[in-house]
This record gives C-alpha cells, sequence and structure tokens, in this order.
C-alpha cells in the first residue's frame, strides 16, 4: 500500500538557522519558507535526488510541534511521509486493522495541496506516520 517516501520532517527550533546548515553547509536546494497556517507550522523543503526534507519550525501559540521541541531543543526527526495512491482507501484499510489515525480521520490538505493524514506513532514503532494522495 505505502509508495514512495516523499519526505523526512525534522523539527527545528530556528527555521533560519536550519536553513543555513541544508543551504550553506550540506549544498541543498532550499524552498522559500511556507507558512502553513492551518497546521501551524512554517515549511521549508529541501530537494534531494530521491526524496525530500521538510524543515518544521513552529508557527503560532499552540503549535503541533512545541511539545516536540520542549522535549527536543536542538531539534530532531518528526515524521515520515509515504505516498498512497488513495487517501481514503489507505485511511480505512488502516483503521480496519486497528490503527489509529490522528485528528478527525478526514484528510486535510498538507504542504503541498494534497490530502494527508497522521498516524499515532504508538501503532507505528514509535515514528509519526504522515500519508499523502500521491
Ligand atoms: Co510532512
Amino acid at each position: 500500500m505505502i509508495g514512495r517516501l516523499n519526505h523526512v520532517a525534522i523539527a527545528v527550533p530556528d527555521l533560519e538557522a536550519a536553513i543555513a546548515t541544508y543551504r550553506d553547509t550540506l549544498g541543498g536546494e532550499v524552498s522559500a519558507i511556507e507558512p502553513q497556517a492551518e497546521h501551524g507550522v512554517n515549511t521549508v523543503f529541501v530537494t534531494l535526488p530521491n526524496t525530500k526534507i521538510e524543515l518544521l519550525g513552529a508557527l503560532g501559540e499552540n503549535s503541533p510541534i512545541a511539545k516536540f521541541l520542549d522535549r527536543n531543543p536542538e531539534g530532531g526527526i518528526h515524521h515520515l511521509c509515504y505516498e498512497v495512491d488513495d487517501i481514503l482507501a489507505a485511511r480505512d484499510r488502516l483503521l480496519a486493522a486497528g490503527a489509529r489515525v490522528l485528528g478527525s480521520g478526514e484528510p486535510r490538505l498538507g504542504a503541498h495541496g494534497k490530502p494527508v493524514l497522521f498516524l499515532h506513532p504508538k501503532d507505528f514503532l514509535g515514528t509519526l506516520v504522515e500519508l499523502e494522495q500521491a
């Protein structure tokens, strides 16, 4: 069911510093900062030949990454995003298997304007998983 690795997301305390690390130190191709107000994050994408890195900075008071950054003050890997062909079919299969889908269970538009869902890390080896419709 899961397809390509769309991105690995890293939550960071200082997005400008993270951009400098990926652009200047690592020589990556880094996008502009894109605010995702509905998700409470600012995002930057680093395009690699085979996948992307998503750098996440907190946006607003109740950012969903605030607690993560409290526990990981220097930042850290936050989630993995896998592509699926049909996100509703994927969700229904996962729910039938007893997995927990976060939030309302309805897909929301993610950073690429495509429907996404997040899966409970306790059901997936301690890793927060994002599914994005390809
Ligand atoms: Co993501």
